[in-house]
């Protein structure tokens, strides 16, 4: 499963190409420009005070380029960071430890800050809010509790599900940025960036194939172009045209809108299996075998962004859009179940 196309699981080899194409500076770190804008005004305001920089949540689905981003304000800010995740923090001591041993300005990557267990949470919100933290000396009845002044510091939080993260958690931070899919444009100078990086020669509009099939994906569109590199090479003369990048594809079976067998599978699962739906998330991972977390991670949210799902309060429906792009008739003449009410969760 590790080398299935949209997954967000990142092989060791995959981490090192990855590592190659981040871009290091805002400048490099193509679209989402919001982002990028509201950014630069925290990051300099921070240096011009000479102060930390406030606390920033990323949240989007994966590869959309929040580790990528949280490295760029690191480098932006010229300080350390320290990369940690929600579960590798099992017990308050770990977070009280690795908090006791930042120095003033580091920044503090906590990569899946959704899956930080309950009384590590509690205790970090307060460290955020007071740069202060109590931990416990001794044990039994001559435990007592210190209180321990921290440097100032960053959190950057990442995390695929915002919805997860508690209340107070996500009001400590102040600066929360929603991460969106990127559209053809940037796509496509993230895929001539990627080929120039890998010396790869590619033709524009063999690199605007691959972007249009990569669902607004970085991860995705550096992955395409890895594997239609590789069929340029065995295939043809090793230059990406249009002709080897739609060819590359096709055999891959990513289709013109980037859905792979496993979107177009579940697609078909709830239009033929449950009438087009609705049918509950798990019922729809027990007939797909997939892993539920995975469908609602990884590939509901561009099925749902495409309109091509929604989610109801009795589960998911195909819409009138997928039926039209599998190339069925959809239900009802009008068809589709356009008319259901889209609830958003
Ligand atoms: N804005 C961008 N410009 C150029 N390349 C990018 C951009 N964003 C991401 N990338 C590329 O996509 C790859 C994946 O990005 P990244 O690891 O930051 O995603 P992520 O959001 O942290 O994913 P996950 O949720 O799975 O951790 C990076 O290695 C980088 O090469
Ligand atoms: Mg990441």
């Amino acid at each position: 499963m590790g080398d299935r196309l949209v997954s967000s699981n990142v092989s060791e080899e995959e981490e090192l190409i990855e590592g190659s194409l981040r871009p290091h500076h805002l400048s490099e770190y193509v679209g989402q420009e919001k982002i990028k804008a509201n950014l630069s005004i925290l990051l300099e305001a921070a240096r011009r005070r000479n102060e930390s920089v406030d606390h920033v949540l990323l949240y989007g689905p994966p590869g959309l380029g929040k580790t990528t981003l949280c490295n760029i304000i690191a480098a932006e800010m010229g300080v350390n960071l320290r990369t940690t995740s929600g579960p590798a923090i099992e017990h308050a001591g770990d977070l009280a430890s690795i908090l006791t041993s930042l120095q003033p300005g580091e920044i503090l990557f906590i990569d899946e800050i959704h899956r930080l267990a309950r009384a590590v949470e509690e205790r970090l919100y307060s460290a955020m809010e007071d740069f202060a933290i109590d931990v416990m000396i001794g044990k039994g009845p001559s435990a007592r509790s210190l209180r321990l002044n921290l440097p100032p510091f960053t959190v950057v939080g990442a995390t695929t599900r915002v919805g997860s993260l508690t209340a107070p958690l996500r009001d400590r931070f102040g600066a929360i940025y929603r991460m969106e899919y990127y559209d053809q444009d940037a796509l496509q100078r993230i895929v001539a960036r990627s080929a120039r990086i890998l010396r790869v020669m590619a033709q524009e509009d063999g690199i605007a194939e691959i972007a249009s099939r990569a669902r607004g994906t970085p991860r995705i569109v550096n992955r395409l172009l890895k594997r239609v590199r590789d069929y340029a090479q065995v295939r043809a003369d090793g230059v990406i045209t249009h002709e080897v990048a739609k060819a590359a594809l096709d055999a891959m079976e990513v289709d013109e809108i980037g859905l792979d067998q496993t979107d177009r599978n579940m697609l078909m699962t709830i239009i033929q299996k449950f009438n087009g739906g609705p049918v509950g998330l798990d019922t729809l991972a027990a007939s797909t075998s997939e892993d539920s977390e995975t469908i609602e991670d990884v590939y509901e949210p561009y099925l749902l962004q495409l309109g091509f799902i929604a989610r109801t309060p009795r589960g998911r429906v195909a819409m009138r859009a997928a039926y039209e792009h599998l190339g069925l008739t959809a239900p009802g003449g009008e068809g589709g179940q356009s008319s259901w009410i889209i609830s958003s969760k």
